[in-house]
């Protein structure tokens, strides 16, 4: 430890050697107990990586410098060539299940059949709705018992497979069309493929431009899914009794569920990105981050459209923690609020779940999805860090987990004990912010 600091010393020694008077007689520094400069995480005092001096005198110099790295190992799981991963899944038994947005893919939920290549689950069959838009409906979906755009896919305690399904399909590149009652939908599987039970939603519960993006399910008592709306114009939390199929808004528009309006992110310490497209080379040198929508060409926007995201049950069942993806407040509500169904008998219900809101604080990023552990941690993403951080609810801080250079956008996590042992997170790395959507194309 001292060694480490020996650069350091040597800037406090110059000082010193100006005067012998008492009032340099600086207490022991650093005080006792502070942890030792390799245990700040990401940081490290060491000689540097590469050299940066032709001074001799300088190569054995120890410096403080950011190595980009803390936490445990990470194991590259599997490559995507194809498709637009969202969501990630993992069963005790190892499989791993995943979904993505439609375009032009034959399924939208999927299992790992090779670590570069990944199949339709349960079959083609469930991944080919009639119709992806209605002909006598212009610009909406269909109902459907079949899959549409599965957004998240979730294996629960009892290793059953959830899959959200929001109704909107995007296909051939063009906007997500609108959602009819009976396309947004989550299904629950086996793990065999079976499904067991669909729940639909009414059209005052799930909106045409809804967007349902993750659920959580918690499988005490009657049991209830959580899911959140990350439409940018109506954000909510959708809450299904499993027991009954019943299911109702909360938190509309509430800052737990709405984007910051003041966001601005940065990426890769604000990375200057080219791209030579035959003969043109594009730039793209925004520091920090904005959003340029293909859409309407180099039109620059606050990257505020995104709400409510992430979602993560603690591991009591006591909360659910939100942090909408375009901020960087993590909030929580009591879940005995949210099971309160809004009704004519029970009309306090949604001013008491909005009142009930905590805001646990800024936790030092912004995340797309949040996972808990048995222990109790939350997970969250954290984008602009190229790391994962974790809050602990005893505490009520939030600490460094891992941070890697490959993390790029943490998009879902999933958090298994497997039955081959040891437990893991599994985590997707979608890249979100160098789609085409983000990047002008
Ligand atoms: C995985 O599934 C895809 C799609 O069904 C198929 O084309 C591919 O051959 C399969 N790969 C392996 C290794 O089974
Ligand atoms: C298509 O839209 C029409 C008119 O709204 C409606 O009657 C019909 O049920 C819709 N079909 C499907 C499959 O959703
Ligand atoms: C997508 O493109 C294919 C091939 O051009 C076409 O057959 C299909 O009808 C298109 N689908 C939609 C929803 O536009
Ligand atoms: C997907 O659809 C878009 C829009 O029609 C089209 O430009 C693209 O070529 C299609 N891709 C494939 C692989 O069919
Ligand atoms: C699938 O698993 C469920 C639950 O274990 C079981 O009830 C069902 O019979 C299985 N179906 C098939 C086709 O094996
Ligand atoms: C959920 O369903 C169960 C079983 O029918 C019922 O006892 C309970 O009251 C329901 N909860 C709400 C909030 O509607
Ligand atoms: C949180 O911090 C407390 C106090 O340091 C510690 O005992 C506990 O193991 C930590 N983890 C969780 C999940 O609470």
């Amino acid at each position: 430890m001292f060694s480490a600091l020996s650069t350091l010393t040597l800037w406090v020694s110059i000082v010193l050697a100006q005067t012998s008077s008492s009032v340099f007689d600086f207490p022991e520094y650093p005080p006792p107990g502070t942890p030792g400069p390799y245990a700040t995480l990401a940081n490290a005092a060491a000689p540097l990586p590469y050299g940066i001096s032709d001074d001799p005198a300088l190569s054995e110099a120890v410096i403080h410098y950011d190595t980009g790295f803390f936490g445990p190992q990470i194991e590259l799981v599997h490559a995507y060539y194809n498709y637009w991963p969202t969501g990630v899944g993992v069963a005790s038994d190892g499989t791993i299940f995943t979904c993505f947005p439609r375009g032009n893919e034959t399924f939208t939920l999927a299992v790992f059949n090779s670590s570069t290549s990944e199949a339709a689950w349960p079959n083609e069959e469930w991944n080919t709705p009639p119709a992806f838009y209605n002909e006598s409906n212009p610009g909406y979906s269909i109902a459907t018992d079949k899959l549409l755009f599965i957004q998240s896919v979730v294996v629960d305690g009892a290793d059953r497979v959830w899959a959200l399904d929001t109704g909107r399909p995007r296909v051939n590149g063009t906007y997500l069309f609108a959602a009819v009652p009976g396309g947004p939908k989550l299904v629950g599987f086996y793990l065999n493929g079976t499904s067991f039970v669909t729940y639909t939603f009414p059209d005052y519960v799930v909106y045409a431009d809804s967007s349902l993006n993750d659920v959580r399910i918690d499988l005490r008592g009657e049991g209830y899914a959580y899911i959140t709306d990350s439409s940018p114009y109506r954000p909510a939390i959708v809450v299904i009794n499993l027991s009954t199929g019943e299911s109702w808004r909360h938190l509309d528009g509430s800052l737990m569920t709405s984007p910051d309006p003041a966001f601005v992110p940065v990426y890769d310490g604000g990375t200057l990105l080219k791209y030579r497209v035959a003969h043109l080379m594009l730039t793209n040198e925004e520091v920090p981050f904005y959003y340029r929508p293909i859409a309407q060409p180099n039109v620059i926007q606050r990257l505020t459209a995104f709400a409510a995201d992430g979602i993560a049950l603690s591991a009591d069942g006591e909360y659910l923690y939100v942090t909408p993806l375009t901020s960087r407040r993590l909030y929580r509500v009591p879940t005995s609020y949210l099971k309160q169904q809004p009704s004519s008998t029970n009309p306090n219900a949604y001013m008491l779940a909005r009142e009930n809101v905590q805001n646990v604080g800024e936790f030092g990023g912004h995340a797309d999805g949040l996972e808990t552990d048995s222990t109790g941690y939350i997970y969250l993403g954290s984008q602009e860090h190229n790391a994962i951080h974790r809050y602990n609810i005893t505490t009520g801080l939030v600490e460094p987990f891992i941070r890697t250079p490959v993390i790029q956008w943490a998009d879902t996590m999933s958090v298994v004990s497997l039955q081959s042992g040891g437990g893991y997170l599994y985590f997707t790395v979608n890249q979100l912010w160098l789609a085409p959507d983000y990047q002008n194309g």
